[in-house]
Order: structure tokens, then sequence, then C-alpha cells
């Protein structure tokens, strides 16, 4: 077995688990880490196709208001960052990866005229660093989603975005039932998919508040 094939397969299984069980991701994030340190020199090249982002910025044209705080969770070398600052002229934006090699490849990336309000930091989306309500948008691409760490950054009415590049041929991937269940479980609505073929996204909405 190749060590692409072998990487896929761990990340796909850990995926399933720490969606099922999201107090496995102790000794998951470990490996995980190191993984993306190692493929960040690389990440790139391997993300160079066309449509690449192609769900993410599907479900991102559906997005409004126009947020103001951004997150891109797991963003590692900032590709979906770049695209939510280009999109919203007016928005801070934050990427944010566990692995520290993704991140400054991310900072390498990151031109000039985008450094007054893109960030790049190494955070875990099982603890993230931030207080509750810090984002108007959170987006996901290829990442695995820790709904209650998702559901205390968002503000009320804010946006979600979770998206897979490959739709169910990702390594990274969470069913859109899986997604909607946990998220409608916390309160979320309004959801959209979105299928750019073989990318597909779901936009959600945190409730606003009564
Ligand atoms: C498959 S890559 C996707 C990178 C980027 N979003 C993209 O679509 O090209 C998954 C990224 O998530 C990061 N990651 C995995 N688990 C994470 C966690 N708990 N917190 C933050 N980043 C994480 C990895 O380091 C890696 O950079």
């Amino acid at each position: 077995m190749s060590d692409t094939t072998l990487t896929q397969r761990f990340c796909r299984v850990t995926t399933d688990l720490v969606v099922r069980e999201p107090r496995l991701w102790v000794v998951l994030r470990w490996p995980m880490r190191i993984i993306f340190d190692r493929l960040a020199p690389e990440w790139d090249a391997i993300r160079s196709s066309a449509d690449a982002y192609a769900p993410y910025e599907a479900a991102l044209e559906r997005v409004e208001p126009a947020p103001r705080r951004a997150l891109d969770l797991g963003t590692g070398t900032g590709g979906a960052a770049f695209l939510i600052a280009l999109r919203f002229p007016k928005a801070d934006v934050t990427g944010a990866d566990i692995a520290e090699r993704m991140v400054e490849q991310a900072r390498q990336n990151l031109d000039d005229d985008l450094r007054d309000r893109v960030r790049f930091e190494v955070a875990d989306a099982s603890k993230l660093p931030y207080p509750n309500a810090s984002f108007d948008l959170v987006g996901l691409s290829n990442m695995i989603p820790f709904f209650d760490e998702l559901d205390r950054v968002l503000a009320s009415g804010g946006s979600l975005i979770v998206a897979f590049s490959g739709g169910a041929g990702t390594p990274i991937y969470v069913s859109p039932e899986r997604l909607r269940a946990e998220l409608a479980r916390r309160g979320f609505s309004d959801f959209a998919d979105f299928s750019t073929d073989p990318g597909t996204a779901l936009l959600a909405r945190k409730p606003a508040e009564a």
C-alpha cells in the first residue's frame, strides 16, 4: 500500500471516529498533525486543480449578510481563507490550523494587500483559543468538524460552511445527513446543499437570538 493510500485511510478512519466520539481526538491529533506538517511543502501543488475549492466557493456565494469576522478552520496553506477575503473585502479573516508548517506556508502565501486583514494562527479546532461568538462566518474545507466548538465560536445568525472537494471520495469526509443531524441538534437551520461534482458543501445558519 502506498504512503498516500495509507494517509488517506488514516484520515478517513480518524474522521469517522472523531465525529462519533470527539474525545478520541486526544490520541489522534498527534499523528494527524505530523502527517500534515510533512505534507505542507507540497500542499499547494496537491491542491492546484481549478476546482479544489469549487464547493466552498459555491456556498460562499450564498452567504449573507456579508461577514465582518471570518474563520477558516483547518486552513492548510490558506486557500479558502484567501477566497473569503476576496469575496468579502471588509472581512477580517483568520485561518487556523493545527500543523505549524501549514501555517508557515499560509503566511508565505499571504499577499501584501491582504496582510492587514488576513492572519494565520496555529490552533486546534477541538479547543479553539477564541471567545464565544467571535465569528460571523466559519468555513471548513476538507476538515473534521468539532461541532460544539463550531457552535461556540459562531455568533448568533452566523453562517457555517462545510465543504469537501471530492464529495464522498474525500479522505476527510462527513455525510450531509450526519452534518445536518449534528447541526440541527444544536439549533442550526436554513440548510443549503451544493454540488460541484465531485465537490459537495453544506451551508447552515446559527439561529439569531430572539
Ligand atoms: C485535508 S487538509 C485541508 C486543508 C485546506 N482546508 C484545503 O482544503 O486545502 C486538512 C487540514 O486540517 C488540519 N487539521 C486537522 N485537524 C485539525 C484540528 N483539529 N484543528 C486545526 N486544524 C486541523 C490539518 O493540519 C490540515 O492542514
